[in-house]
């Protein structure tokens, strides 16, 4: 169990914070890498060529490290919405076929396969949310030989739901499918190892539980898929763009690996420092004892919580970094402003209120949560 590491990050004492599904707030280190970052494009003359290829090249590494992939086999891109439109660009569907989806799923992961849809006449079919909250079970029933893509979370955003990856991505390969995964809600926070799960896809942008910038995320592309179409066309992608006197021999081929799909200018050098001392933090911590310290804290949330009425979904079919609270009665419609007059922090998404806390949250915390939440319940 990691202890409170309120200390690294700047949150006043008074702010519950329970919203890192939103936004995550900046570990100092981070803080301090973006200025960093700021202050060197006042001095041009100290960034070289090298520069453009060290920094994204480090970030790809701790990346790769995180995901248990090889940094030739990531890229480097600017939010969730890019990396899937890479992954709709290059995957094949037809008329006849289907592209699997979740009820409720975040529409970054949504409106790429809608054009894949229109562009193919292939269908999209969405799995419903179960009863019984098994969405594991509820996507390999929909898995058929007329399946040609499933483009999943790890966990649902709305309320934490996990999936179980692996056999579903077993199920899929067995009917030639291609498994694309949009993890923005868990990376960091939730172990994945790609080397078991198999994606052709893999996405993630870095502002939530990766603790990282704004504007920035990685994509891991299968090998299969690392001569595919890019979505823009950028210099540095090129082979020998480390050139720079070089540049106008124009080349038709690319730098080795995924970097063909790097966003362009992913030099990024306020953003690039970042990301890396968020990724060394992360790696340091390690995404499994996150995933053990939140599921103890989100766990006695949760048990405090239904003795108040609200109830959550039973502990094996969530991830441990997530919380969704329903009411068997309607919830207060202001309740999300009574608590933020409170400087106590959480999200709505659809029917769930969704409480994602990170390492910086303490009993505190936990105390003033449950006691507003109460009091709120009860003025009703
Ligand atoms: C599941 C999920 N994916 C992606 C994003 C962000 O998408 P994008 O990077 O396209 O803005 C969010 C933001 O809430 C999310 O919840």
């Amino acid at each position: 169990m990691i202890p409170s590491q309120r200390h690294l990050f700047d949150i006043p004492d008074h702010i519950a914070y329970f919203n890192c599904g939103y936004m995550s707030p900046q570990l100092k280190s981070v803080r301090v890498a973006g200025h960093g970052g700021v202050d060197r494009k006042s001095a041009p003359w100290t960034t070289q060529p090298e520069d453009f290829f060290s920094g994204p090249n480090r970030a790809r590494s701790l990346f790769a490290e995180l995901v248990h992939a090889e940094p030739a086999d990531i890229a480097i891109i600017s939010s969730a919405s890019y990396g899937l439109a890479i992954a709709a660009r290059n995957i094949t569907a037809a008329k006849g076929q289907k592209i699997l989806v979740l009820a409720d799923q975040f529409p970054s992961n949504i409106y790429c396969w809608q054009e894949l849809a229109k562009t193919t006449g292939a269908e999209i079919v969405t799995v419903e949310a179960p009863a019984d909250h098994d969405w594991t079970h509820a996507v390999l029933a929909a898995i058929d030989d007329k399946v040609a893509v499933a483009a999943l979370p790890h966990c649902h955003w709305t309320d934490g739901a996990l999936l179980d990856l692996e056999v579903i991505g077993a199920k899929l390969r067995k009917y030639g499918a291609k498994l694309v995964l949009d993890i923005t809600q868990s990376i960091g926070a939730l172990p994945i190892d790609v080397a078991r799960v198999k994606p052709d896809f893999l996405i993630a942008a870095c502002y939530k539980w990766m603790l990282g910038p704004y504007s920035f995320g990685f994509m891991y592309v299968a090998p299969e898929f690392q001569t595919g179409e890019p979505i823009e066309y950028n210099w540095l992608n090129r082979a020998g763009s480390e050139d720079f006197a070089g540049l106008v021999d124009y080349q038709d081929a690319y730098q080795p690996g995924a970097g063909r799909f790097d966003m362009g200018e992913r030099a990024n050098f306020a953003q690039i420092p970042m990301a890396i001392a968020a990724l060394e933090q992360l790696l340091d911590w390690t995404p499994k004892r996150i995933q053990e310290t939140l599921r103890a804290l989100t766990g006695n949330i949760a048990k405090r919580c239904a003795k108040i009425g609200l109830t959550s979904l039973p502990q094996d079919l969530r991830a441990g970094h997530f919380l969704g609270l329903r009411h068997q009665d309607e919830l207060p419609a202001d309740l999300l402003q009574t608590l933020a007059d409170d400087d106590i922090f959480i999200s709505k998404r659809g029917s769930s209120l969704r409480i994602t806390p990170h390492l910086f949250n303490n009993d505190a915390d936990v105390d003033r949560l449950v006691s507003a939440l109460k009091a709120a319940l009860e003025r009703r």
